[in-house]
């Protein structure tokens, strides 16, 4: 049984994040999307809401799973059976973190790190920046699910 993670903060999901963990829903037996609990930064949801928002989009997808996580995902990892990471790359400027982490990631644990090439559609695209577009009155229809965009309306709406 091959099972990988694909980890993040997902404050909110976008449709950048739901393509990479759909592909790789495709290629392995299992996927879980661990959301990280304890972030250093605030986050505009909280881990309930994230993970909530999580399990809408992904529910048509019988082999995702949906967990929450805090400390090391190398820990989540041994603890669960996970093969390896699965992570998005968007543009060259991911690519020194991203591979800082697998190699640290690897050289503590023995833990993989797999990237996936995001598709060019979700290129520019992050939670952070849907937040702000949607905050100041932007239109970010088409770059989160509907039911996120929804949950993301109502919480700005109501802020
Ligand atoms: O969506 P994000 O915020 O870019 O996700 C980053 C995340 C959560 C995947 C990364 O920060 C992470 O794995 N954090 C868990 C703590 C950890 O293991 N840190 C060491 C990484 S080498």
């Amino acid at each position: 049984m091959l099972r990988v993670v694909c980890p993040g903060s997902f404050d909110p999901v976008t449709n950048g994040h739901l393509d990479v963990i759909s592909r790789a829903a495709r290629l392995y037996d299992e996927v879980i999307v661990a959301v990280l609990r304890n972030l250093n930064k605030s986050t505009l949801f909280t881990v309930e809401e994230r993970v909530e928002m999580l399990l809408e989009v992904t529910k048509t997808q019988a082999n995702v799973r949906v967990e929450r996580f805090d400390g090391l995902i190398v820990d989540f990892c041994m603890a669960n059976d996970v093969s390896a990471i699965v992570k998005g790359l968007r543009a060259v400027s991911d690519f020194d973190y991203e591979m800082q982490m697998a190699q640290m990631n690897y050289n503590q644990a023995g833990v993989e790190t797999l990237f996936m090439t995001t598709n060019p559609l979700y290129a520019f695209l992050s939670s952070s920046l849907v937040k702000e577009f949607a905050r100041y009155g932007g239109d970010v229809t088409g770059l989160v699910p509907p039911a996120v965009l929804r949950t993301l309306t109502e919480r700005l709406g109501a802020g």
